[in-house]
């Protein structure tokens, strides 16, 4: 078992794309996995097919008003986009084995990063839910891109299980290394504050071009300084942006797909070998 935050105080730097990828292509391989989505955005939802997710969702855990088995859905695959209305078409029959997921409703967590907040412990009710929740696999939790009391409450969650750890995205460009940092100084804070150790245990360069210097040199600094954490590279492909545009994780999404989700199981292969990721079964 394993439960894991996918977070960094970048935007845009393949976060999603990596929870919604590994979480699918991780079922493939006869894993059981549990998507939480805590980010306002939602992206993560919609991906996994529950855009506009009806009550209850994640909001109602994260207040302590609700179980992960009351919001706790499958995931489903998108069927047809409707012609009149522009939005995707699912049967509830047509789900994503061994995927579920604990979806965001667009925007409504924005309200929440003010409540929890103020609200002492608060920020402790995800990790209370998840002790209580039905064991999975793998959780794999989506964070915003910006440090806020909805990561805090992400990465204390984590510490629900004993394999744990923060998984962060980073598109090799300077800006995103750079904030590496801050992501180290909020773990330290987790020790300090909430006395829970959560370690960073996964680096994936994400969205990397294929050829040029500057990206090279950067990896390379990269894998010098955090070591055997940094995982493969994810390469740059706009096939990814189509599908998310069609509501189809990349596993899903046909041929075209095929070098950049094999690059995700690279990543998979390299952070198994790394004792992440374990089978409930595998763990001693
Ligand atoms: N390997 C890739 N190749 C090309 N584009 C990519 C790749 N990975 C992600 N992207 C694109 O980059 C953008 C950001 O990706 P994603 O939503 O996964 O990042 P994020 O870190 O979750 O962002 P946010 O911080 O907003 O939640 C999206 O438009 C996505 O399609
Ligand atoms: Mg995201």
């Amino acid at each position: 078992m394993g439960t894991y935050a996918i977070a960094g105080n970048s935007g845009s730097a393949g976060k999603t794309t990596t929870v919604v990828t590994e979480a699918v292509l991780l079922a493939e391989r006869g894993f059981t996995v549990r998507v939480i989505d805590v980010d306002p955005q939602a992206n993560a939802s919609t991906w996994l097919g529950h855009v506009d997710a009806p009550a209850p969702t994640v909001a109602d855990v994260l207040r302590g008003h609700r179980s992960i088995a009351d919001v706790e859905r499958p995931a489903r695959v998108i069927l047809d986009i409707d012609a009149e209305t522009g939005q995707p078409v699912y049967d509830d029959e047509e789900t994503i084995p061994g995927v579920t997921v604990v979806p965001a409703l667009r925007s409504t967590l924005d309200s929440l990063v003010v409540e929890l907040a103020s609200q002492p412990g608060a920020v402790l009710n995800l990790q209370d839910a998840l002790r209580d929740a039905s064991p999975v696999d793998v959780t794999l939790i989506d964070c915003p891109g910006s440090l806020n009391v909805l990561v805090t409450a992400g990465l204390l969650a984590t510490a629900a299980d004993d394999e744990r750890g923060l998984i962060t995205c980073v598109k090799p460009s300077g800006k995103e290394v750079e904030g590496i940092p801050a992501l180290q100084q909020e773990l330290a804070n987790m020790r300090r504050i909430y006395k829970e150790s959560i370690e960073l245990v996964s680096v994936i360069p994400c969205a990397v071009p294929p050829q040029g210097a500057v990206y090279e040199e950067q990896l390379a600094a990269l894998r010098d300084w955090l070591g055997d954490r940094v995982a493969p590279s994810i390469r740059r492909r706009a096939i990814v942006d189509e599908a998310y545009t069609n509501y189809v994780p990349l596993p899903l999404y046909g041929h075209r797909a095929k070098d950049v989700v094999a690059d995700y199981n690279a990543v998979i292969d390299h952070q198994l070998a790394a004792g992440l990721l374990a089978k409930r079964s595998q763990v001693a």
